[in-house]
């Protein structure tokens, strides 16, 4: 449970839409007619975990997999979407929820664009995923949950943020003073914190491949 879930919510505060008379304009060209010339469907990826379990390492091999094999693809990492789209977003419950809400839609353009979306959020707040996810229709959105002990991730400290955060130096840091709500059910676990990188990107692979998202290799 997040700490100020009696707190208005970003989503509360920012709906209704406040922009009114705007009608959606269809595309001509349509996700379906996207799928059939380029050979393969659309679908979110959406990797959760702490910082430091290895969501964008993981992101960034499976899409250079996909894009090895002629697949249309793309990575949305926190990191570097915070740097523009979300640069007036801090870490508090409020402003990770709207950063949540900001990538779930931009997620769902690309996926309506043809391309496998890759997210690499920490996306601590299990409302927040499940909110992304109804943007969608069933089968599009797979979580997949980096999971790491926050030991392993702690001790990795690629960042070295573990030690600001426990300096005091960083704070609401998620796994030290923000809870991150590991999602119960995702479409695929990945113990990234045990197995190796190589592992991880088979397992992604073949849970693509049986989903149908991705073409089986051809028989030899
Ligand atoms: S999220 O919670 O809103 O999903 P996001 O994935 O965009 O977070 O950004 C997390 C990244 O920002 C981490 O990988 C880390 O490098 C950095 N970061 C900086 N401050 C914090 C913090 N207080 N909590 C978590 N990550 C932080």
């Amino acid at each position: 449970m997040r700490p100020d879930a009696s707190v208005r919510s970003v989503s509360e505060m920012t709906s209704p839409a406040k922009a009114t008379n705007i009608v959606w304009h269809h595309s001509t060209v349509t996700r379906a007619a996207r799928a059939h010339q380029r050979g393969h469907r659309s679908a979110i990826l959406w990797f959760t975990g702490l910082s430091g379990a290895g969501k964008s390492t993981l992101a960034n091999a499976v899409n250079s997999a996909l894009f090895e094999q002629g697949l249309a693809c793309y990575v949305l990492d926190g990191d570097n979407v915070r740097h523009g789209l979300c640069s007036d977003l801090g870490f508090s419950d409020a402003d990770r929820e709207e950063n949540i809400r900001r990538i779930g839609e931009v997620a769902k353009l690309f996926l309506d664009a043809g391309v496998v979306v890759l997210t690499a959020f920490v996306s601590p707040f299990q409302a927040d995923r499940q909110r992304a996810r109804e943007l969608v229709e069933a089968g599009d959105f797979l979580e997949i949950h980096c999971a790491a002990d926050l030991e392993v991730c702690e001790q990795r400290d690629t960042k070295g943020l573990y030690a600001k955060a426990r300096a005091g130096e960083i704070k609401e840091f998620t796994g030290i003073s923000s809870p991150y709500e590991a999602p119960e059910a995702p479409e695929l676990r990945v113990a990234t914190g045990e197995q190796s990188l190589d592992d991880s990107v088979a397992q992604v692979m073949a849970e693509l491949e049986r989903r149908g998202i991705i073409p089986a290799p051809a028989e030899p």
